[in-house]
């Protein structure tokens, strides 16, 4: 059974990853890890510690010692973040990277490597409905150049070292377990807490600005997917675009009026209209339904559903 490495443990992706993960390859065979405490069940239900995947001596040492075969390099910062602090997100986003990669490379150990890219390596050239996997990309965020020279990078690194990196351009995720921080998909989880919360919501995009978004059981169930697929069956060497629903915030607030009729929702674009406008509507994800077979389960309507009766119960 391979031993898998996760970085990022506490994160969006991370704390529901890594329980599948554990169900998958059995509990003492997933290491978490991130630089901050994780949800409980994620520290007590296996192998969890403080790494920081900056120190690339700490980190070497750690794959060594726990025989580490796969890493899941989760550990970013987000679009709206990284505006805010440009030099820093840069170098969070792409050293820690070059660390992995390295590592990968150094280590015969490991095999595999994950590391998510998204949908803000696409820029206001490309064509923004149906986006082709192979397009124009001329991202104009700090984000968005990070994860355009990731992929790159991870193109390299196969190409001339064997390393197997697999990748995945995430859409917006929503997800109720752990509340996303500083992306600009974000409003999609912020809307679900506040209309419980407090009956009302400013969102910070306009009423229709469509972005393609997926259910996090969705992107979990694709990420171990293409991780599991056979290498000869990819026929790519970078980054599968990832679609799901292309849905506007009106759309989120007309389907949360159907439980919470007394919802009300206002307005108020910020800095981050700019980045959405720069994003794709929607993204052609046909190569990853053929090579590997991605399947989405969840639509707006039943995605919904399933985040108003969790996060009730969570906040009882
Ligand atoms: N969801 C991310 C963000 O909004 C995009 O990958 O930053």
């Amino acid at each position: 059974m391979d031993n898998i490495l996760v970085i990022g443990a506490a994160g969006q992706i991370g704390s529901e990853l890594v329980i599948e993960l554990r169900k998958a390859y059995g509990s003492e065979h997933v290491f978490a890890t991130d630089v901050k405490q994780a949800p409980p069940d994620i520290m007590e239900g296996g192998p969890f510690q403080i790494l920081d995947v900056m120190d690339d001596k700490q980190l070497i040492h750690f794959i060594i010692r726990h025989k580490i075969n796969q890493i899941y390099h989760l550990a970013a910062v987000l679009s709206g973040n990284a505006e805010k602090l440009p030099t820093q997100a840069w170098k969070i986003n792409m050293e820690s990277l070059m660390n992995i990669l390295e590592v990968a490379k150094m280590v015969e150990e490991v095999k595999k490597v994950f590391w998510p890219s998204s949908i803000a390596v696409f820029g206001p050239t490309t064509p923004r409905t149906d986006t082709p996997q192979l397009t124009v990309m001329e991202p104009v965020t700090v984000y968005g150049i990070s994860k355009l020279a990731g992929e790159r990078w991870c193109d390299y690194y196969f190409n001339k070292f064997g390393v197997d990196v697999r990748s995945l351009r995430y859409p917006g995720l929503i997800s109720y377990k752990t509340e996303a921080g500083g992306g600009t998909s974000d409003y999609a989880v912020e809307i679900f807490y506040q209309a419980i919360r407090n009956g009302s919501y400013e969102c910070f995009l306009n009423k229709d600005t469509a972005l393609p978004m997926l259910f996090m059981p969705d992107a979990i169930a694709a990420t171990v997917k293409l991780m599991e697929a056979s290498r000869s069956d990819l026929s790519i060497s970078c980054a599968y675009n990832l679609g799901g629903m292309s849905i506007t915030p009106d759309q989120v607030y007309r389907e949360i009026r159907k439980e919470i009729p007394g919802f009300n929702i206002t307005y108020r674009p910020d800095f981050r209209q700019e980045i959405a406008d720069t994003w794709p509507q929607s993204v052609d994800d046909s190569l990853a339904r053929k090579d590997w077979g991605f399947k989405q389960n969840y639509d707006l309507e039943r995605m919904s559903r399933i985040m108003l009766k969790e996060i009730q119960n969570k906040l009882k």
